[in-house]
């Protein structure tokens, strides 16, 4: 448990107010991608998490077909839990036509089994325009009735999110992909969710472990992991079709634990700070499967990086980056993205 309070940032003028650090739930529930994944563990992080502070939790219909909200459901009864938790959860784009979004928006209060949803986010971009308007114009009704109380959007580029916006809707956040190895929304989407007052969550800061000490090369990390740009695209279950940039990957791996290494603290513990550190970063999620993970990534919060080693850690990750490019989209390649 930290001896110190969590930070809180605001998502504009909004009345969301997130930890600047959160609770990425996808594991919970267990299934085809993590994993097995106990109720007890589940029950003790979310415990541990809100006696610590830090309140927000984060999942998705579509994580394992609903499970992960089932899951983090359970965790949160009794005590006055639900009442302290924000929760945020996703609709899939598909899901998006307004009969079909409050159905599943119902779905969702139902397995959670809870009266509202905090922060409800479209999980990726819509494809056509008039759906965009007939989704965002849903969630502001589904708003008026106190089924979400904040309207949230993930994956959105530039040029979709503007489009969100000249809806009229008003969007609270904008989650995103974050990390030493992920630093794509930098230079365009990241300023423009600045100017709009929107949140920004970012997720995969540890890049589901690789930003951690505990794979030795790259063959190690579980399939289900390498699915995106940084690795091969002959990787099973990849999609993005490139050659992939596992040998500037892996490099800049290496660089970032050595100075790790030098600074004295395990590589996970810098790569949450940093994204914290970022005060365009509203909440940086970790998935934490249990307590010790919980609490290896809040003793993260208590780092302060100085000036020598941030300059050190944009260094060594400039290069990935530039190679990566502005795309949001870890997962399809450039061409091809999702997001723009
Ligand atoms: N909006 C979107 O499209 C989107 C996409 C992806 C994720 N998300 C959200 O973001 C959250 C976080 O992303 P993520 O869970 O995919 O990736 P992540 O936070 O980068 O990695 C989480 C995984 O790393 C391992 N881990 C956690 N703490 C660790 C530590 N201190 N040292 C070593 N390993 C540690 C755990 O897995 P093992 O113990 O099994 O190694 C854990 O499940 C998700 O849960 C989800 O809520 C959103």
């Amino acid at each position: 448990m930290p001896d110190f309070p969590i930070k809180i940032r605001a998502c504009g003028n909004l009345g969301l107010n997130l930890p600047v650090l959160g609770l990425g739930c996808w594991a919970f529930g267990g299934g085809s991608y993590w994993g097995p994944q106990s109720q007890r563990d589940v029950d003790a992080v979310v415990h541990h998490a809100l006696d610590a502070g830090l309140n927000y939790f984060d999942t998705a219909e579509a994580y394992n077909s609903g499970d992960s909200e089932t899951s983090l459901g359970l965790a949160l009864k009794g005590e006055g839990r639900r009442t302290r938790a924000i929760i945020g959860t996703k609709v899939s784009p598909d899901n998006t036509a307004p009969a079909t979004l409050r159905a599943h928006c119902e779905a969702s209060l139902q397995r959670m089994q809870i009266d509202h949803i905090d922060l409800y986010m479209v999980h990726w971009p819509i494809k056509d325009t008039g759906a965009t308007v007939q989704a965002f114009d849903t969630l502001a009704d589904l708003r008026r009735e106190g089924k979400i109380r904040h309207i949230g959007v993930s994956n959105f580029g530039v040029q979709q999110l503007d489009a969100a916006l000249a809806t009229g809707a008003t969007i609270a956040v904008n989650q995103l992909p974050y990390s030493l190895l992920s630093r794509g929304i930098e230079r365009h989407i990241l300023p423009l969710c600045r100017d709009q007052h929107i949140g920004v969550i970012g997720y995969m800061s540890l890049m589901q472990g690789l930003l951690s000490d505990k794979f030795q090369s790259l063959d190690e990390i579980p399939t289900v992991r390498t699915r995106s740009r940084h690795f091969a695209g002959t990787r099973p279950g990849s999609r993005h079709g490139e050659a992939g940039l596992e040998a500037e990957t892996w490099a800049t791996v290496q660089a970032i634990r050595k100075l790790a290494r030098a600074s004295g603290a395990p590589t996970s513990d810098l790569a949450v700070a940093w994204s914290a550190a970022n005060p365009s970063i509203t909440c940086t999620l970790v998935g934490c499967r249990n307590s010790m993970q919980l609490d290896a990534n809040l003793r993260a919060l208590d780092l302060r990086l100085a000036t020598d080693l941030m300059a050190g850690l944009d260094q060594a990750t400039c290069d990935l980056r530039d190679k990566l490019g502005d795309g949001i989209d870890l997962f399809q390649g450039k061409g091809a993205g999702r997001t723009f």
